[in-house]
């Protein structure tokens, strides 16, 4: 009998480096000569960012272990659901969509694919060509693996045939694919989503769809989604990104495809929360964490409405972008009426990002 787990985690790249590298991107807006002075000067930062860049490498240490924790408690979650295919919401970064199209939502009906994540590194946003000799081609990571290093993730096509069918029946208008376009595997939203649900290394064989949902929006091709300099903003925007209420409402049709379904699917948001990179505000400095508070507070509390009522104007003031992805969690919980079993938010000033893991009840 169908069966549906919500869960949520982050794809932080970082946590895949080296806890000396993890607060690089803060770094490179601070190298950034068109950001003014005073707003690097961390006499005038929040008390809680002073205290963790006091010693940033310890303050890493402290963050992927504490990221650690939600991301054992999701995959312990998924294993004891042992779900028939996990359905990862994620965004793409100019990866596998380019200029040639862009879908709002899509849903990658993929085979069992290969996958390089350190060689093809280089095809995803944040690790341009970084690519290193002495680790054979790939990029440092956390598990010393070599870039020729591979695993197979397994697809569930029937799944997600049957996702798109539905949706499309239900008048939600949703496109497809069999095989990559640009990216020579999963972008790093869904590639991340599985290296850091096996962070232990014991692999990790349930089958992943993955649905893509065009976060970056107006920044998507114009900024290749992601960080640029202070000096290039103002760059011709691109169209927007779907509303977080039409994200929301996809997840309530998702819900309602799924529970029709013969599977058992474990639904999961794949992202961190406001990005600094993407305050505009902060000059790009600090995350909107006053926001994240208030938008965790409502998923804690089940208040479905603050969520669905969200502008995008908000979000992207906020530099929320890839918290789409858990709109549409969202909405399947609300239509779901889940109920939130176990949930951490992971405060960080200068980690990009704080980050949000969740473990909702199967329903
Ligand atoms: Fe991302």
């Amino acid at each position: 009998m169908a069966q549906i787990l919500p869960v949520g985690i982050s794809h932080y790249p970082p946590l895949s480096g080296l806890d000396a590298d993890m607060a690089n991107i803060l770094r490179g807006r601070l190298a950034d000569p068109d950001i003014p002075a005073q707003a690097k000067d961390p006499a005038q930062w929040p008390a809680a960012m002073q205290a963790e860049w006091a010693d940033p490498r310890a303050a890493a240490a402290a963050h992927r272990s504490a990221m650690r924790v939600g991301l054992r408690r999701v995959r312990a979650a998924i294993d004891a659901f042992k779900p028939d295919f996990v359905l990862v919401c994620g965004d793409d970064q100019y990866e596998n969509f380019h200029e040639d199209i862009v879908p709002p939502f899509s849903i990658l009906a993929y085979d069992d694919m290969q996958v390089y994540p350190w060689k093809h590194a280089g095809a995803s946003s944040m690790f341009d060509a970084n690519t290193q000799d002495e680790w054979g081609g790939g990029r440092p990571n956390a598990w010393g693996e070599r870039g020729d290093a591979s695993r197979w993730i397994r697809g569930h096509r029937d799944g997600a045939k049957h996702l798109a069918s539905g949706l499309l029946q239900a008048d939600f208008d949703i496109a497809y694919a069999y095989r990559p376009l640009h990216h020579p595997g999963l972008a790093h939203a869904f590639l991340n989503a599985v290296l850091y649900l096996d962070y232990d290394r014991q692999g990790f064989d349930w089958p992943v769809v993955a649905m893509p949902v065009n976060c970056y929006g107006r920044q998507l091709v114009s900024y290749r989604g992601f960080i640029s300099p202070w000096a290039d903003r103002g760059r011709p925007a691109d169209p927007p990104s779907p509303s977080p209420r039409r994200c929301f409402d996809l997840g309530a049709a998702m819900a309602k495809v799924l529970r029709d379904s013969p599977w058992r699917v474990a639904v999961l948001a794949s992202s961190s929360w406001s990005h600094a990179f993407l305050v505009d505000k902060t000059y790009r400095l600090q995350p909107d964490v006053a926001s994240d508070r208030r938008l965790y507070q409502a998923l804690v509390e089940g208040e479905h409405g603050y969520w669905r009522n969200r502008s995008l104007a908000q979000i992207e003031d906020a530099g929320q972008q890839e918290v789409l992805n858990w709109f549409v969690l969202a909405g399947l919980v609300s239509a779901l009426d889940a109920k939130l079993e176990w949930s951490e938010f992971v405060e960080t000033w200068i980690f990009n990002s704080s980050k949000v893991a969740a473990v909702y009840r199967p329903v």
